[in-house]
């Protein structure tokens, strides 16, 4: 499966630790929570890759996509040049976390729609935020941040059901 491949890849850049960036975001509407932030905290790429690859075994679809239960962590890997997984099936009404790493470049994590999010995934950090998915169908998971000639591909889609 292409999980290994790039979890493989992952592990071969060997961050030690990483931080966990405060960006918090809303999909839809999250009374007063635009503000609130996380405090940081450091783990090692290992944690992050193990978590992704549990979550695919767990939760992983045969069209490769995730599909996750309200209350769900749910962790995307941004490496040049995609998100993987790359298509996050939620759950309406669930709230959930995001927790985004990059193992590689500066990366942006942008979702299209009303109150549209933007948040900057740095290198050999992860981003966290709390969504609750309010708006059924499909939303854009865009890279916002310039990473490299495959900056325009890099895309993924989160799809509420
Ligand atoms: Cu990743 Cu632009």
């Amino acid at each position: 499966m292409g999980s290994k491949k790039y979890l493989v890849t992952a592990f071969v850049l060997a961050f030690l630790v990483m931080a966990v960036v405060p960006v918090w975001f809303v999909l839809g509407a999250v009374g007063g929570e635009e503000a609130h932030q996380h405090g940081g905290v450091t783990i090692p790429v290992e944690w992050f890759t193990g978590k992704l690859e549990a979550q695919q075994e767990k939760y992983g679809l045969p069209d490769g996509s995730v599909r996750l239960p309200p209350g769900s962590t749910v962790y995307v890997l941004a490496q040049q040049f995609a998100f993987r997984p790359n298509t996050i099936r939620l759950v309406f009404g669930g709230n959930y976390e995001f927790i985004f790493f990059s193992p590689d470049v500066y990366h942006g994590a942008s979702l299209i729609q009303s109150g549209s999010v933007n948040m900057v995934i740095a290198p050999d950090m992860t981003a966290r935020v709390s969504i609750k998915a309010t708006q059924l169908g499909e939303i854009q998971l865009l890279c916002n941040e310039y990473c490299g000639a495959g900056h325009h591909l890099m895309k993924g889609k989160i799809i509420v059901e």
